[in-house]
């Protein structure tokens, strides 16, 4: 397993080039499987987790090149789809395998997925997901680890009134993909509106979908029999974006970001300027952070789109270890998402973590020590302590890392940090 070693102190500065969006790629690729056409995906992140789509799309015999490190530009060709499952030892390294069924139902009338299970941050449960379809006719079992899910005969699923008890990201995108091809009217309330979303409701009109009422919180999507081909260029990773803009902060450092999409990071923009980091707009696609060197504690929620990530909840923790005064997280999203609090107080930080909240103390120096990354955005955060601390930090089980950043430590050594990767 591949470690981090980074030795702290040193500011960063310099040029970093945003990657695709990670969490809009993966419902992008998933819809390849709702049209015989081929369809090209331009500006795909190079991360684990696409090569974990694209195998389980070759598991469905779809199309699709998938090397050790994807190209940037993808093709994926699902003319002739003939299996309709998702297995275990595939969807059990990447809960948004679960973006398989929508598609999968739409297109065949029928999909078998591994049930995901619990991960790092919560229970994550997918009843939501199940209950929707089962409103647009299928009939879901759920057996020896597995959602069974068809129509009957396996005929076109219908048009239904899906309202979501819950927003849910990957649900509103499975649903949305679902009833492209249903028979008829579908109506989603309480949609989810974040930015990755709007990219797939983007890439489906494309395809021929028609979707009314994108961006908001209800979406009425008219069912058609086909969808064709078509181009599309992925956004830019926001939570890429919010994590280099973190790095430039904690380090008292100056980057500027290019190729990122600026106006979906509103929330953490705000947030950043309330701590005094100076953050300018340079653009359309370009931010540059200065890191003053005098953080200021501040108070964060997360909060489904627009406000602020859960995603950069871990990254936030690590910079509020830095700032002056108490800073309070909330965490709403997911039930035991402050994995990294521990090891960050390992590393000397003041945290006290109760049920949903935890309280940020500082500035406290920090120390390098071995800290172990629990999940993506915790192993992000941990690099991010690691920046700031005395002598040297070793993150272990990078592998969370790679799942979601492109090369983060050849991005960050270009910028001045110093880290390497051992095996
Ligand atoms: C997406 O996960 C993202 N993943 C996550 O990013 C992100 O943290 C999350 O949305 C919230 O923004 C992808 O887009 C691939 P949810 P998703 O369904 O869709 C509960 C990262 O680091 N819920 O919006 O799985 C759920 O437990 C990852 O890149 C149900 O109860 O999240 C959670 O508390 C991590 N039942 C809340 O809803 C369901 O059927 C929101 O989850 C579905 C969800």
């Amino acid at each position: 397993m591949d470690k981090f070693l980074i030795e702290g102190g040193r500011r960063l500065e310099g040029t970093v080039r945003i990657s695709g969006a990670k969490n809009s790629a993966l419902p992008a690729m998933a819809a390849a499987l709702l049209t015989s056409e081929p369809l090209h995906l331009k500006n795909i992140p190079r991360v684990r987790d696409i090569i974990t789509m694209g195998r389980l799309l070759a598991h469905v015999d779809a199309r699709v090149v998938t090397p050790d490190v994807p190209p940037t530009d993808l093709t994926i060709e699902a003319e002739r789809i003939s299996g309709a499952e998702a297995p275990y030892e595939l969807v059990r390294t990447m809960r948004a395998s679960i973006l398989l069924l929508g598609p999968l139902l739409g297109r065949l009338g029928y999909a078998r997925v591994s049930l995901p299970g619990g991960c790092a941050i919560g229970a994550r449960p997918i009843d939501l997901h199940l209950r929707a379809l089962e409103k647009m006719g299928a009939e879901i079992s759920t057996e020896h680890g597995y959602v069974a899910a068809r129509t009957p005969g396996n005929r076109r699923l219908r048009g239904g009134h899906v309202v979501f008890e819950k927003i849910t990201v990957t649900g509103t995108e499975n649903v949305m993909m679902a009833a492209a091809l249903a028979e008829g009217e579908t109506l989603i309330e309480n949609a989810a509106r974040e930015p990755e979303v709007i990219d797939l409701a983007e890439l489906l009109r494309k395809m021929g979908a028609q979707i009314e009422g994108v961006g908001t919180a209800t979406l009425r999507i008219r069912g058609v029999s086909s969808l064709r081909g078509a181009t599309h260029a992925i956004i830019p990773d926001r939570i890429e974006t919010g994590t280099f803009l973190v790095a430039g902060a904690i380090t008292g450092g100056e980057l500027e970001l290019a190729g990122c999409a600026p106006q979906h990071l509103a929330a953490v923009i705000d947030k950043l300027g309330e701590t005094d980091v100076e953050i300018r707009c340079e653009g359309a696609d370009r931010l540059r952070v200065r890191g003053t060197g005098k953080l200021v504690a501040a108070d964060i929620t997360t909060e489904e789109y627009p406000g602020f990530a859960t995603d950069m909840q871990a990254q936030y923790m690590a910079l509020a270890t830095q700032a002056r005064g108490a800073s309070l997280i909330a965490e709403t999203i997911f039930e035991n998402r402050f994995l990294h609090a521990s090891e960050m107080v390992r590393m000397g930080a003041n945290i006290a973590v109760e049920g949903h909240q935890a309280i940020v103390r500082g500035p406290t120096p920090l120390g390098g020590t071995g800290v172990i990354a629990s999940d993506l955005r915790a192993s992000a955060s941990l690099v991010l302590a690691g920046l700031v601390a005395r002598g040297e930090t070793i993150v272990d089980r990078v592998y969370h890392i790679d799942r979601g950043y492109e090369r983060i430590e050849e991005k960050l050594a270009a910028v001045g940090a110093r880290i390497q990767r051992v095996k």
